[in-house]
């Protein structure tokens, strides 16, 4: 599939949504961030705005769900008509159910990790899905600092889906921007969602073609991790 750029709405004005995703449709999908107050110290949007976002815009919803209980929630995201649904494996009470339960309803099913929580314990359930999120920052708010601790395990997640010779995209979210976009595609990730360095540049556009310029080029060529 090669690199696609997932832009997180959560950096846009929330007053004027639907402009705000117009202000992105050269990107590969819309990232929304769905949030409980309860898995994550904040709160944003749920299905209600979700399925108004599905008839308002055509580039297709990647919905990363940071809620408690997504067994009982995270269905009706895809029957609703969500193109990619991530959960939280921190949260979830049978992942491997849920993720079937997300493709039977016509999802890509996304499981997401939290910065601390390590990949190897889920090596064998990866086949089960369509895309792996690691988080590169502590879930919960847009804006902050690329925990480059993550980068092993970015790398170590590509290693272990090249092993088992599955699709399984492998996204990253949290401080993606030009400064760290590198060493997360030299590390293996394909999907790289962006918040602020998206919506905060004064042409969201260009900072897209030029995250996914950066990107290309560094999947196909070893950087210097010593510049980071
Ligand atoms: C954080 C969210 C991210 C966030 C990314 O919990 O999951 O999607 O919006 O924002 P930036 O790119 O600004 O770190
Ligand atoms: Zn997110």
């Amino acid at each position: 599939m090669g690199i696609q750029i997932s832009p997180s709405i959560l950096s846009s004005d929330f007053a004027y949504l639907a402009q705000e995703c117009e202000r992105v449709s050269s990107a590969d999908w819309l990232h929304v961030d769905v949030m409980d107050n309860h898995f994550v110290p904040n709160l944003t949007l749920g299905l209600p705005v979700v399925e108004s976002l599905l008839q308002a815009v055509h580039t297709p919803i990647d919905c990363h769900l940071m809620i408690e209980d997504p067994d009982r929630w995270a269905p009706a995201y895809a029957e609703a008509g969500v193109q990619s649904v991530t959960f939280h494996v921190e949260a979830a009470h049978a992942p491997i159910r849920l993720a079937r339960e997300l493709r039977n309803q016509g999802a890509r099913a996304g499981m997401a990790l939290k910065p601390a929580t390590p990949v190897t314990p889920y090596a064998d359930m990866l086949a089960e899905l369509d895309m792996l999120l690691l988080m590169t920052v502590e879930p919960g708010f847009g804006g902050q600092k690329f925990l480059d601790l993550v980068v092993p395990k970015i790398r170590h997640a590509a290693e272990l889906i090249k092993g088992r010779d599955i699709d399984v995209w492998l996204q990253v979210d949290g401080g993606v921007s030009a400064e760290t976009i590198e060493v997360c595609a030299e590390a293996g990730a394909d999907v790289f969602v962006a918040g602020s360095a998206v919506f905060g540049a004064e042409d969201p556009e260009r900072a897209i073609a030029n995250l996914r310029a950066l990107a290309t080029a560094a999947a196909n060529e070893p950087i210097d991790t010593e510049r980071l």
